[in-house]
């Protein structure tokens, strides 16, 4: 393990995630998940009996306790209601590489789980482990699982021909990877926005025509010097930075507004950097926040016709208030 690895920090947390060690009363969620034909199609186990799950469990456990670990193979929880949906998991089959990998139970499939806590583990990979680089298998006809290792940063790099026999059969696979030092050329990081961040924020809010102009008050709220309706101090903003540019920000402030505690104010994204899960990260960031002030009802204003917000913010459990408003009921 590489010297600066400072070994996994549990939860690992995403705007609507949680992923934890396994417990022994995680049976019921994690053997309904495990026992299913359509979750299993593609592992190369295949659906668990109860004694399967069982034992499964203890050796999670098992691997949890080895000393150093290897294997942080985690239950994922959806933070909204405490229900575990599924399992995640690295394993650093050696020293310096981890094999990433994700199961969820089929009724959670669609709503991008598996994206949000693969990006969450390739950074935790890459940044608490200090692998110098993330892989992962998957079926040639698992497209959906592909697709997820893409939007996480993965390549595909080979197909592996019959490489596996498991399941009474040979598998054929395609393998994916990231080394480090891609993901450190293209990471975007994420941190608390200054005031001396906000020219640039205006920019690259301005050089979008779509999203319109530049909101003018932007340093002032930033500043504390200019108060939205019903607003109370204090107020946070992160920026998502990418080699040197600020490509996103988002903001918020706690608030009085609608029997709401929070009130997120500003979020945008660069053009050419949309669908990456950069707002997913930075909401993540501005939740984050939001908890710490023990604020857990947010609002948020989005203008009617902009339906991409709509459908954003909708991933992320918000409902609409009114016309224009849209409430986060918990984060
Ligand atoms: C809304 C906005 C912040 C989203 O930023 P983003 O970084 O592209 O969002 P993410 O990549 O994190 O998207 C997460 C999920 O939101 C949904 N989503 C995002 N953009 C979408 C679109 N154009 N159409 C449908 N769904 C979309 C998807 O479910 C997406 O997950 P997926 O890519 O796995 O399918 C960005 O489009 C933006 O800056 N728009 C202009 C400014 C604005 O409208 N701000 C909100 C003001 S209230």
């Amino acid at each position: 393990m590489r010297p600066e690895a400072c070994g996994f920090r549990l939860p690992v947390r995403t705007a609507r995630l949680f992923a934890r060690d396994f417990v022994a009363s995680d049976f019921d969620a994690v053997h309904a998940y495990a026992s299913d034909p359509d979750v299993t199609r593609f592992m190369f186990f295949a659906p668990r009996t109860p004694e399967e799950t069982r034992a499964y469990l203890e050796r999670m456990a098992a691997a949890a306790r080895q000393e150093p670990r290897t294997v942080w193979e985690l239950a994922v929880i959806r933070a909204a209601d405490g229900r575990l949906i599924g399992g995640c998991d690295l394993t650093l089959e050696q020293p310096h590489e981890a094999d990433l990998g994700f199961i969820f139970a089929r009724d959670v499939w669609g709503h991008g789980y598996a994206s949000e806590i693969a990006r969450a583990l390739v950074r935790a990979g890459f940044e608490a482990l200090g692998v110098v680089r993330v892989f992962a298998t998957c079926d040639v006809d698992n497209h959906a699982s592909a697709r997820v290792l893409e939007r996480a940063g993965l390549r595909r790099e080979a197909r592996l021909d019959r490489h596996k026999f498991a399941r009474d059969r040979w598998w054929t696979s395609f393998l994916y990877g990231l080394r480090r030092d891609d993901w450190l050329a293209s990471r975007v990081v994420y941190r608390q926005a200054t005031v001396g961040d906000v020219p640039e924020m205006a920019r690259s809010r301005a050089s979008d025509a779509a999203a319109g102009v530049a909101d003018p008050r932007m340093a002032a709220y930033l500043h504390g010097r200019h108060d939205p309706q019903h607003a109370r101090a204090p107020r946070a903003g992160f920026v998502a930075v990418e080699r040197d540019r600020i490509v996103g920000y988002i903001a918020g402030h706690l608030t009085r507004r609608y029997d709401c505690d929070g009130e997120l104010q500003y979020l945008f994204v660069a053009a050419e950097c949309r669908r990456r899960g950069i707002a997913s990260e930075l909401l993540a960031c501005l939740f984050g926040w939001f908890r710490e002030q023990g604020a857990s009802r947010i609002c948020v204003d989005v203008l009617p016709e902009n339906g991409v917000a709509r459908a954003f913010y909708g991933r992320y459990g918000a409902i609409t208030l009114n016309r224009g408003w849209l409430v986060f009921p918990e984060v």
